[in-house]
């Protein structure tokens, strides 16, 4: 039996649990609930190790090979964008695929200085006793300041879809959760549900090795 989805199934679980987390980051940073925003960024870093492994393994549409692009695609598809053109393809656009590295590359930033930082008194990242405490108080600026990059980052890609859904009357939301249509001529490239399985299965075990990473911290008594 094989899958005949634009996005496969790991590819969408992928997707939904990243945005609940990312959300759930900010969400626990505001409220400075730090245990539970070190959950949720390690559920981050598990799920974009997934991710990245994805880009190789996984479907066509999910492979970085298929989706990055050069500049003179990026701008025919502009073009076509400002001329009401929906594009036919299948899978992300070129500007959809550059994105896709931009979402993906702050939450990686965001993760990787977080591991290492302090908020100066009560909470310590999973490896911010492997620097001493300034380099750790440093972390956690450079964590601060990727915030602002993030919210543009998220709101490019919340009015990527506005503009998909008012100007080029396609609606991108339906897919991401159902999996969409893959068309019958593209079926032979389509992933095994097998392989899909062993997917959702490595997600599992990224997402927990991440997590294990807090029992690095040292004891406190
Ligand atoms: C909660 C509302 C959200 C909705 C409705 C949504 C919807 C979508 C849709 C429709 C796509 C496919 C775009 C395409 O056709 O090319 C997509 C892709 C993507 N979204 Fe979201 N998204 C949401 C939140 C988020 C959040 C918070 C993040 C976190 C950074 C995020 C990260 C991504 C990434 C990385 C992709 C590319 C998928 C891949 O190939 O890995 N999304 N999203
Ligand atoms: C293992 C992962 C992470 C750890 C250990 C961590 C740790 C921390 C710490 C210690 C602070 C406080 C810094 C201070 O007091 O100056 C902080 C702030 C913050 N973090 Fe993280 N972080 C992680 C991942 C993330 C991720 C993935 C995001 C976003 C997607 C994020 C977003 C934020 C924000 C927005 C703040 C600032 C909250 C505010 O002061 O308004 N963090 N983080």
């Amino acid at each position: 039996m094989r899958s005949s989805k634009i996005w496969d199934l790991p590819l969408r679980v992928f997707h939904w649990l990243f945005a609940i987390s990312i959300i759930g980051s900010i969400a626990t940073g505001k409220a400075e609930n730090w245990e539970l925003h070190e959950r949720f960024g390690l559920t981050i870093l598990g799920l974009l190790l997934f991710r990245f492994l994805w880009g190789f393994i996984g479907s066509e549409t999910a492979r970085f090979a298929t989706f990055l692009k050069g500049p003179a695609s990026v701008f025919q598809n502009l073009k076509d964008i400002l001329g009401r053109k929906s594009a036919p393809e299948k899978g992300h656009s070129a500007l959809g695929g550059w994105a896709t590295i931009a979402l993906l590359f702050i939450p990686f930033y965001l993760v990787s200085t977080g591991l290492f930082s302090t908020d100066g008194t009560l909470f310590d990242g999973p490896l911010a006793h492997k620097v001493k405490f300034e380099t750790a108080e440093q972390f956690a600026d450079f964590h601060h300041y990727a915030e602002p990059v993030l919210f543009l980052v998220l709101l490019s890609h919340f009015t990527a879809m506005a503009v998909y859904y008012i100007w080029l009357k396609k609606n991108l939301i339906p897919p991401m959760i159902t999996g969409g249509d893959y068309e019958a001529a593209s079926q032979d490239k389509a992933l095994s549900v097998k392989w899909q399985i062993c997917g959702l299965m490595l997600l599992a075990i990224l997402v927990g090795a991440a997590h294990s990473l807090t029992l690095l911290k040292p004891a406190l008594f």
